[in-house]
This record gives C-alpha cells, structure tokens and sequence, in this order.
C-alpha cells in the first residue's frame, strides 16, 4: 500500500432543481425525497460516512436549506421525542447527525454545471484530495459501499479513481464515458481516454461514469478556467481530461447495482430494492410486491 493523502472530505453538489419530479421538488429539493424512510441525501452521507470521511461540503442553491436543517439538531422534535419515552428514534437521529465542524455548505449561485459546482468548494476542499458523490446516483452494494471500495483502489494507486459500470451501447450519450487501457495483474484498470455525452458513434466503449469519483486538488485550477462543453455548462469530465495529461486515473468497477434517482423509474426501483433488503419491513413488502404483479 502506497502512501498517499487521505481522502477526508467529500463534495456533494445539491443544487440542481429537480424539474423531473415536479409538483413533489416545488418547495422541497430533490435530494430529500425518501428512499423508503430516509432521504437520498442520507443515504449518500452514509455511504461517505462508511468510507471515512469526516467533511461533508454541500454545493447547494435557492431552496436547499432543508437540507441544511436536515443534518443539523432539532431540538423540538428531540424533546417531544424524550417525553414520550421513544429513545429508540431519538438515539438513531443522533446517530445519524454529523459532529460539530464536520459539514460545509457553499452556494452555486447560477445553474453553469457539474464542474462549476466542484469548483465552488474549491477553498473549503483546499490542497487535498477529494471525494465527489453525485447524489442522484445511489449504489446498494454487498459488502461495501461504492466509495470504500473506491479507496481501496486509492490507497493502492494514489491518483484519481472513477467509478465505472457498463451500460447498453445506446445509453453511452446519457454519461461521461470512459477508454480503459489496460488491466493490470491486480485488477486495476487505468482510464486513458474520457468524453462528455457523446454523440452517436463517438464513445469510447460503453464504460460510464457512475457518479462517485476520488479527485487530486490540481482539477480546481482546470475548472478555474474550463470552457463550456457538453449542454453548454462547465463539465468535470472534460476538466479530467486535461488533468489526464498529468496524472493517473483508475477505473473502479465496484460490487454492487446502482439506481439513478435523477428519474423516476429509477427512483421507484430504488425504493422497492432497498425496500426490500430491509430488516424491518422487507418481508412484508415483499409479500405485497407479489400480490401487487400477480
Ligand atoms: C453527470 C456527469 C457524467 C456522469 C453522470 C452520472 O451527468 O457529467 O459524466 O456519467 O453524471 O450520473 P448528469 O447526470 O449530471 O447529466
């Protein structure tokens, strides 16, 4: 194991509008939509959380305070909850509340894309490398979440590691996709090539960009002056590239199935399969799924 900085700090960019799930995103941001009982957003925080990150710096917009109440105390419901003796809730709420210090928010003030977003974080990330989690993406996963696996990778090959699946040829233009060159003895894959969306016959492969990626501090400068790409906004992929010249990216094909909550269908199926991995009412949810299909 080499040894290289560790990943403490972790981006999470939430201020996208979520104008696909309107009337539900009107008033309430996207991310807190609940995945059975928890909001994505959490599920993403515990993700990082399990993979040890210790910061969690929120890129957020207009509307997006609830997030802010979400992961802070709420000493009414904490008391009404005490008086009525529900310690079980009120021990997982605190569980799940980040320490003093360990959150950040910062705003991007206009819509000018993913590595717009990145950038705004820039002075609260600092000289570090990073994690970046893009919340629309939620990953179940065996044994270990996506991020600590990613690490592992990390702690291997210091470098930038991207967490990659396979999709259907016809889906490539939805992603960043990537060119992996060669695999070494280990399994490690080194990432050679990457493109933004792209045209009909213009991928690489059908390797995409999950939506989990592990970043040197070096990527701030090239998003300080990267141009418009795909969509007209300001891409990471295309920032990565030119931060490929100068250094390594690893290609992570983690364990485990994601569900892009950016669209419905996605979002519902996540529901039913994390629904269903669930102690409490997984065997009873399983039972009305059936009856629901037969
Ligand atoms: C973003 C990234 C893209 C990546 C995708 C994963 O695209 O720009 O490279 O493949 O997330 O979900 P978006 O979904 O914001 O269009």
């Amino acid at each position: 194991m080499g040894s290289f900085k560790p990943i403490r700090k972790a981006i999470l960019p939430v201020a996208g509008l979520g104008t696909r799930f309107l009337p539900a995103t009107k008033a309430m941001p996207k991310e807190m939509l609940t995945i059975v009982d928890r909001p994505i957003i959490q599920h993403v925080v515990d993700e990082a959380k399990a993979a040890g990150i210790e910061h969690f710096i929120f890129v957020t917009g207009r509307n997006k305070t609830v997030i802010e109440d979400h992961f802070d105390k709420q000493i009414e419901l904490e008391s009404t909850l005490r008086e009525r003796g529900k310690f079980e809730q009120l021990k997982m709420l605190n569980d799940l509340l980040p320490e003093a210090g360990q959150t950040s928010y910062t705003r991007q003030q206009s819509p000018k894309g993913l590595g717009h977003a990145v950038w705004c974080a820039r002075d609260i990330v600092g000289d570090e490398p990073f994690a970046l989690l893009l919340p629309d993406v939620l990953v179940q996963a065996p044994n270990k979440g996506c991020l600590a696996q990613m690490i592992e990778i990390y702690n291997e090959t210091g470098g930038n590691v991207l967490a990659v699946e396979e999709v259907a040829p016809e889906l490539t233009s939805n992603y960043g996709v990537v060119k992996i060159e060669d695999q070494t003895a280990d399994g490690v894959m080194k990432i050679n090539g990457m493109v933004e969306k792209p045209g009909p016959g213009k991928a690489p492969s059908n390797m995409i960009i999950m939506g989990r990626y592990i970043l040197q501090p070096e990527i701030f400068k090239i998003l300080s002056t990267q141009g418009l790409g795909a969509g007209n906004e300001i891409q990471i992929t295309d920032a990565m590239k030119t931060l490929m010249d100068s250094q390594d990216f690893h290609a992570c094909a983690y364990e485990g199935r994601s569900f892009d909550c950016g669209s419905k269908v996605g979002f519902l199926a996540a529901n039913v399969a994390f629904a269903l991995e669930r102690d409490d009412v997984g065997e009873e949810f399983r039972e009305a799924v059936k009856k629901l299909i037969s």
